[in-house]
């Protein structure tokens, strides 16, 4: 796989509101869940990732595009980045959130998901949830008249993999063709890069450990639309291998939550998978490292490398709020009330 040369900023071809892939994905996405990269096209990924550098860029513009509108954000699991990041983002764009913490009762065990869903949709206009199981998010999908958002399940975190691709366009104004290496756990934010890259036609290679690669049904569809966009995916268990010519190194922590029974198994065998300056150094030269984080320093990652010269793990942090924010306007048709899209 050639190697992507590093180009300083995003080429703009045409303007945000004459874009055909957002007018498309504004017109299909208004009123729809996201639980899974896959309920996206690739235009409807590529508008997410225009509108998201596009309301970095001006902020004020969208204001006012979600008026009134109310999210709740239901979390079963501790979160730092993806519950600021969407709060600030529905504030900034004229809207309110209520956080409700699950962490003590999950989803589904005082009543139903069905019947939750069927109270909730009635007081709120989107509904942001975090997970242990991916079913719950597809259930409160499935009985919810306002759009469900997956802000991180056991199978998946896609708004994680927008905001990473997001932030891959700023540095080398494409993501198509870059080689992207995931060196760790086979798990829910693998499972979304793999998607998102292969939605945008980034050759993604994952390298982990035996027994922890990313779930068949995922690589099986990732394969799938790489064809089509003519880039691939390929699984490896030798990280060195993993990472030679890779334009970026991604890794995350080996213990996700809800493992953490499994931590003095899984440590061991995550160690030769660390990402360390050894390691990024049979990386291009140029390679970046990325993190979703949280981090576990000095685990699946060195201080040296998350503290150093090639890392963007919180410029990644901070496009969750831009490429959720572009997420946003597109299931709420925030659009439609920016005076520059009418
Ligand atoms: N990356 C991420 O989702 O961070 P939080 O768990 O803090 O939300
Ligand atoms: N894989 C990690 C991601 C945290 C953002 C977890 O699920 O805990």
């Amino acid at each position: 796989m050639a190697s992507k040369t590093m180009i300083e900023s995003q080429n703009i071809a045409v303007p945000v509101q004459k874009d055909p892939d957002i007018l498309a994905a504004a017109a299909r996405l208004a009123g729809e869940d996201m639980c899974s990269v896959a309920d996206l096209s690739s235009g409807e990924v590529r508008a997410i990732l225009k509108l998201g550098h596009e309301v970095k860029r001006n902020p004020r513009e969208y204001r006012h595009a979600l008026d009134a509108k109310q999210m709740v954000l239901m979390f079963e699991k501790a979160s730092l980045r993806t519950r600021l990041s969407f709060e600030a983002g529905i504030n900034t764009l004229g809207g309110s959130a209520i956080f409700v913490d699950q962490t003590s009762s999950p989803l589904g065990e005082r009543e139903s998901i069905a019947d939750v869903a069927r109270n909730v949709e009635r007081w709120v206009d989107v509904i942001v949830l975090r997970t242990y199981a991916h079913d719950t998010i597809t259930e409160m999908a499935a009985h919810s008249r306002v759009p469900v958002i997956n802000a991180l399940s056991d199978f998946e975190h896609p708004c994680q993999a927008l905001a990473d691709f997001m932030t891959i366009e700023e540095r080398f104004g494409t993501a198509a063709g870059i080689n992207f290496t995931y060196v760790g756990d086979g798990n829910n934010v693998c499972h979304s890069l793999m998607l998102t890259g292969a939605q945008l036609g980034a050759n993604v290679t994952v390298a982990t450990p035996r027994g922890y690669s990313p779930d068949i049904e995922i690589v099986t569809l990732a394969r799938d639309i790489a064809l089509a966009n003519n880039c691939e995916i390929r699984l490896l268990q030798d990280p060195q291998a993993a990472v030679e010519g890779a334009d970026a190194v991604y890794t995350d922590v080996c213990v996700s939550m809800g493992f953490e029974h499994e931590s003095t198994k899984r440590e061991p065998i995550f160690r030769p998978f660390q990402v360390n300056e050894a390691l990024m150094a049979k990386a291009s030269s140029h390679a970046f490292f990325m993190h979703c984080l949280p981090a576990r320093r000095n685990a699946e990652v060195t201080d040296a490398v998350l503290d150093g010269p090639q890392s963007i793990a919180f410029d990644q942090a901070e496009n969750r709020l831009h490429a959720q924010k572009a997420l946003l306007l597109l299931l709420l048709g925030g659009l439609a009330n920016t005076a520059s899209f009418q």
